[in-house]
């Protein structure tokens, strides 16, 4: 089964914690094995996950403070393939760049941004492939869920968790949780 471990640059404490632990939470439930969040620490976030995976089970690891290139780098030297999600880049319907990104059958590192991104992240010694989630600028939490199913092709959404501790049992009305 291919991997794929989502790169967050450009989190800023004060204004994006409620934001990135939601794209975190997101990258978790729709099937990304792992998340690192570049170049800047929160504790509090860090925390936030490691309760919900201790919960809900995984696996999933979450790291945090690395430099970006530094990732970058290692992940191509592991012969990984990297995808910036960016309103710019190439179509994910109107394109072939999904198939293209399944067939080189290689493990993917998914960069998305927050504030304006380097331009670097255009280049390609950074980004095999620029994805558009939509030719229109919204969110990455939007752009990342959207680029998760469609790579996953909805097989993400019914997948069982490991050493889960609490389980929800699907009701047309109201709330069933099995805990462990
Ligand atoms: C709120 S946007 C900010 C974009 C920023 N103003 C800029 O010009 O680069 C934050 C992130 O959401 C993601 N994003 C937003 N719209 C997208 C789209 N249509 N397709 C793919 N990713 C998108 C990108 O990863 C982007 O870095």
């Amino acid at each position: 089964m291919l991997k794929i471990v989502v790169l967050r640059w450009g989190h800023r404490p004060q204004r994006d914690a409620r934001l990135t632990t939601h794209v975190v939470l997101t990258a978790r439930a729709l099937g990304a094995s792992g998340f690192i969040l570049s170049d800047t620490k929160d504790k509090k976030i860090k925390e936030t996950i490691e309760e919900v995976t201790k919960n809900w089970g995984g696996p999933f690891f979450f790291e945090m403070g690395v430099p970006w290139k530094k990732v970058v780098k290692e992940w191509k030297s592991k012969t990984g393939i990297v995808v910036h999600l960016t309103a710019y880049g190439e179509n994910i319907r109107t394109s072939d760049v999904l198939q293209r990104i399944k067939t080189s059958e290689k493990d993917v590192l998914v960069v998305i941004g927050s504030q304006k991104v380097p331009k670097e992240f255009f280049s390609r010694c950074v980004s095999d492939f620029n994805v558009a989630i939509g030719n229109q600028p919204h969110s990455e939490c939007a752009s990342l869920a959207v680029f998760l199913d469609s790579f996953f092709e909805g097989k993400e959404l019914t997948e069982s968790f490991e050493k889960a501790k609490m389980r929800i049992i699907p009701q047309k009305r109201g709330k069933k949780i099995v805990r462990k």
